[in-house]
């Protein structure tokens, strides 16, 4: 298999160093598709003392998949494991981002019942509605007088997120979507910060050169100390709001309870201890904030962009939601071209750019054997942007994920293109699968459709390149103008 050269002590690692190196931390994806130009669709490299391999074809991330078995493993956020444990007083568990095995089986289990099941997400429709239209009248009230825009449009996102967040997940409301909440020092703000610093912070601490840490136990210096300060200011503050919630519930033991919060569900749960429970909620925060808010906010820029697509959403919202103020379960499904408008944003611009699984059997990728216990990088955003999978790739067109006309319904994979369904998988896949994606998506749909009807977007900056702190973000603020329709 070809591989990324090695070099003594460092190995593969001497690809980030300054000048004679190719990767940029914070431009990964970029440089994993510098890989694949010069390796092809299949690559080996050192992480550490193991094997890494690359993979960018659609056919070998399904073996890898189909491989996973029951406790699927997907490594990374060692150093965030390592603080957990450090305070067992808030975390009962290192949480489902972090655990495996038969461990991370059981808290799934247990967990997901209430973050997937669609009547479940369904219920919380009515106050997700309620948040979104505030942060409609929000914008109303926040953008420029004289052109209608919006500075670091991303910031307003992350309130939205957080706001929605806090209400499913404790049935609280955090303020951050007031008129006049412009302070930096207030809880949400606060929180929002933490998160964002937290995603940076792991990205270093989880990449080669600084994990050489692992040599001593446990990491030192800077970056070390000001990513326990952020897991402690967001975890205290977060916490705070927990407590007040499990206070505020003791009585409420009902399960027909129609508005109650995820934390209520859980704790009513016998086999589920609370501090368990706190640390789920604690995960939706982290987990929840900037995956939505830059998923939203490159749809956003897409449709700001190809004004043709955006009157073609704005349609189907007019014939679809009409005026109403409130987005019913029916409404949601019947919205297929807005869906596609956020998987193709999610083809070109995915948040979590690769994917990993670690298998415990060898493999055959691409006519190679891949041994157990090597690291498998399944590196979405090369592949969904490789002419092979998408004709004219780097094109914005939502219409390849529109059904074919006359297809067997039950064939949910017959699209207008013949589109690999390995080739782009913006949630994951199989039972490790985004736990928070049925919200997700419903947040983002009810955003995006309220802003198409209340406003046409422009945008006039730079072309939107991302960086990438675990997740990616725009690298630049995005500026948008709403005009009101
Ligand atoms: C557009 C928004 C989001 C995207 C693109 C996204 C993407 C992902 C991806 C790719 C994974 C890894 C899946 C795998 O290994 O196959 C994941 C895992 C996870 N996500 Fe999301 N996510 C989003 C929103 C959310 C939200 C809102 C929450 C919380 C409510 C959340 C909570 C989690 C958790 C806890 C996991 C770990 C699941 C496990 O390992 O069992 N995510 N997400």
């Amino acid at each position: 298999m070809p591989g990324v050269p090695q070099i003594p002590i460092l190995k593969s690692a001497w690809t980030l160093l300054p000048f004679i190196g190719t990767t940029n931390l914070l431009r990964f994806h970029e440089a994993a598709f510098q890989r694949y130009k010069t390796y092809g669709k299949i690559l080996w490299e050192a992480f550490r003392d193991r094997r890494l391999v690359w993979v960018f074809d659609a056919n070998d991330a399904e073996v890898v998949f189909r491989h996973e078995g029951k406790y699927p493993m997907r490594e990374g956020f060692e150093a965030m494991a390592l603080y957990r444990k450090m305070r067992p007083q808030y975390y009962g568990s290192t949480g489902l981002l972090l655990v495996h095995g038969k461990e991370w089986y059981n808290f799934r289990s247990k967990t997901q019942t209430y973050l997937l099941r669609p009547k479940l997400v369904h219920q919380y429709l009515p106050i997700m509605n309620e948040i979104a239209n505030e942060m409609i009248e929000r914008i109303h009230s926040i953008r420029s007088r004289s052109d209608s825009s919006i500075d670091d449009f991303v910031k307003e996102l992350y309130r939205y997120a957080l706001e929605t967040i806090g209400l499913i997940a404790l049935d609280c409301r955090l303020g951050s979507l007031k008129k006049d909440e412009t302070d930096s020092s207030s809880d949400a703000q606060i929180i929002i910060k933490c998160a964002n610093d937290i995603l940076m912070l792991n990205s270093l601490l989880d990449s080669q050169i600084l994990a050489m840490w692992r040599l001593l136990g446990r990491p030192v210096g800077k970056i070390w100390s000001k990513f326990i300060e952020a897991n402690d200011q967001f975890t205290q503050i977060c916490f705070r709001y927990i407590e007040k919630t499990k206070n505020r519930v003791k009585e409420v033991k009902t399960e027909q309870n129609q508005d109650a919060s995820i934390l209520q569900l859980l704790l009513m749960r016998p086999d589920f201890t609370p501090s368990e429970a706190v640390t789920m909620i604690l995960d939706m925060f982290l987990a929840g904030i900037d995956t939505t808010s830059h998923s939203t906010a490159y749809t956003l820029y897409f449709l700001a962009k190809h004004k043709d697509v955006q009157a073609q959403a704005r349609e189907e919202i007019k014939r679809v939601v009409g005026k109403s103020p409130v987005i019913s379960e029916e409404m949601i499904a019947d919205l297929q071209y807005l869906k596609a408008c956020i998987k193709e944003s999610q083809r070109l611009n995915p948040v979590v750019f690769a994917n990993e699984r670690t298998l415990s059997e060898d493999i055959v990728l691409s006519g190679y054997r891949v041994p157990a216990g090597t690291m498998i990088v399944i590196g979405h955003y090369v592949m969904s942007r490789l002419e092979e999978y998408f004709p004219d790739p780097f094109s914005y067109k939502p219409e390849r994920w529109l059904r074919k006309v006359n297809s067997v319904s039950a064939n949910k994979r017959s699209y207008k293109e013949d589109i690999h369904p390995f080739a782009v998988l913006p949630f994951g896949f199989g039972p490790r699968m985004c736990i928070g994606r049925r919200i997700a998506m419903q947040e983002m749909l009810l955003f995006l459709s309220k802003i198409l009807q209340n406003f046409e977007v422009d945008y006039e900056g730079d072309e939107l390149r991302m960086i990438n702190r675990t997740v990616t973000c725009p690298e630049k603020p995005l500026r948008f103008k709403f005009f009101k329709l």
